[in-house]
């Protein structure tokens, strides 16, 4: 069977961030660019450049960054927000311009409150207008999925005689089933006069559990474009995920005509990096990526793969990343060896003071941590560019006090503006307490919306991740750190989260922003 390309395009950093609380920083997004530019992807989605100042800077940083990869962003089917999408992305080496419209009854008449030839023209225009910033134009029609067929052909087709090289057709809702989904893609390729001028590309939602499934669909009937995320993040239930397709087109290239050039091995290290950065870890069952993926516990199963993996195994569990560059730093590694392990992990300093803090800090766990591994790295260098946010606060000293029938107690240090403060506290528990004591310091008001620990690696000396969610009128955000003791961990990651709170000219969530347009 000859195989054409399928292309991947990456929507993590714009439909990704779409999910409550995930969204990230300008320097977030630029280290998961620079990991998805290494994976070759072959378009990254960076963001939604009209929403705000701080969308559009982080679209252009990202634009500004990638090498491989075509940076696109996204915008309404409108001169002002086409216009900043172009700007955002036209320093790219590729840029594309991604505009859509709502073509379904509903969104039509009740959100839109327009005609459907009104809504066609509007699109002609937007397309127009995308193709003076480049010539990479993509129209999507927004919930196609619950769209008429025949509105679907004609403006598709006006969009692509306008101008667009590409053509999405968005489950939005996750309402589809594959079938259906499949025999949409088709029929609209076989009913559009002129489809064979663009690109078909699939965008499916995970609401009944189906993205994957639906995109695949889509891609056997003759879809070449899968938008996707990292671990499926995305709006509610999630996108489709990127792991899922790309390996399945990889596993079963018997079943599908095309093939990406996703360099495979790089989908674990970023799974970690889009899981801690956004603190959305992934289910253990999780097919590629989660922990237990390519773990085998029953005696059957371990007996069968030691005498020939096939038995069990449809994939190399190194051919997705895990195992390969496990290994592992030490007390004794020195500063090169350090850097040019982080180097392999797409991790570069742009000033040698900064490589030498985060060089400290890796010494400093090497002294708690015997083995020190990449999601050790990747955790450390988080903390030390989140640190750099702004350090209005900062976690000088505590001490917990937990014993069975006592209630817990903890006394907190902190420096606000440079100024040590105390502060004791009573609490359910170490955590809870420590959180009180931070709290009755900042009195931020802030709603604790999340709390979760991760175990970086295995082990009892393993490093835990916290993450932490606030909410504080409608703006939230994550705070993560690590550290060998979880309750230090708890208090850093609940400073972290303060610091960006406490931050100016924050970049408000994508949708929140583009509510007010
Ligand atoms: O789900 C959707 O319809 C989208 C479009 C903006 C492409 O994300
Ligand atoms: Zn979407």
């Amino acid at each position: 069977m000859s195989h054409d390309k399928l292309y991947v395009f990456d929507t993590t950093l714009r439909d990704g961030e779409q999910s409550p609380g995930a969204s990230m920083t300008k320097e977030e997004k630029v280290r998961i660019a620079k990991a998805l530019d290494r994976m070759k992807v072959d378009i990254i989605e960076a963001g939604f450049p009209a929403a705000s100042k701080g969308d559009f800077d982080a679209v252009q940083a990202v634009a500004r960054t990638c090498k491989y990869s075509t940076v696109a962003g996204l915008a309404r089917a409108k001169e002002s927000d086409i216009d900043r999408a172009g700007e955002a992305v036209k320093d790219a080496p590729k840029s594309r311009v991604h505009t859509f419209i709502g073509t379904s009854p509903i969104h039509m008449q009740a959100k839109l409150k327009m005609e459907p030839d009104a809504v066609l023209e509007c699109a002609v225009a937007a397309v127009q207008r995308a193709r003076q910033w480049t010539d990479d134009v993509e129209f999507s029609c927004e919930d196609a999925g619950r769209s008429e067929a025949d509105f679907l052909c004609r403006i598709i087709e006006a969009a692509i005689d306008a101008g667009a090289r590409t053509v999405n057709i968005p489950d939005t809702v996750g309402y589809n089933v594959p079938e259906q989904y499949g025999g949409l893609i088709r029929s609209l390729r076989e009913r559009v006069p002129n489809s064979d001028k663009a690109v078909w590309s699939v965008h499916c939602h995970d609401d009944l559990g189906m993205a994957v499934a639906n995109s695949l669909a889509g891609v056997q009937n003759g879809a070449r474009q899968v938008e996707c995320t990292i671990n499926g993040l995305g709006e509610r239930a999630g996108n489709a995920s990127l792991e899922e397709i790309v390996m399945a087109v990889r596993t079963r290239r018997d079943v599908f005509p095309c093939d990406t050039d996703i360099e495979t091995t790089e989908i674990l290290p970023t799974s970690r990096l889009v899981a801690n950065i956004t603190g959305f870890h992934v289910q253990p069952n999780k097919a590629i990526v989660g922990a237990n993926a390519f773990a085998h516990e029953s005696g059957i199963h371990q007996d069968g793969v030691l005498k020939a993996r096939e038995t069990y195994e449809i994939m190399k569990a190194q051919d997705v990343g895990w195992n390969n560059n496990r290994m592992v730093m030490g007390k004794h590694s020195g500063r090169n060896a350090f850097r040019s392990k982080l180097e392999e992990l797409g991790i570069t300093f742009e000033t040698a003071g900064e490589l030498d803090d985060v060089f400290a800090r890796f010494k400093d766990l090497a002294d708690k941590k015997h083995e020190i591994f990449d999601e050790d790295l990747q955790a450390l260098v988080t903390e030390a560019y989140t640190e750099e946010v702004n350090e209005r606060y900062q976690l000088k000293r505590l001490h917990v006090c937990c014993e069975s029938d006592v209630v817990p107690e903890a006394s907190i240090a902190l420096l606000i503006d440079g100024e040590e403060k105390q502060a004791k506290a009573t609490g359910d528990g170490p955590v809870d307490a420590a959180f009180k004591a931070i709290e009755s310091l900042v009195e931020s008001g802030a709603e604790l919306r999340l709390y979760s620990v991760n175990s970086i690696t295995g082990g009892t000396d393993a490093q835990g991740e916290v993450t932490v969610r606030l909410l504080q009128g409608d703006r939230v955000v994550n705070g993560q750190a690590a550290d060998t003791d979880i309750v230090i961990a708890s208090a850093k990651s609940y400073v972290n989260a303060l610091n960006k709170l406490s931050q100016q000219g924050f970049r408000e969530h994508p949708q929140i922003a583009a509510a007010d347009l």
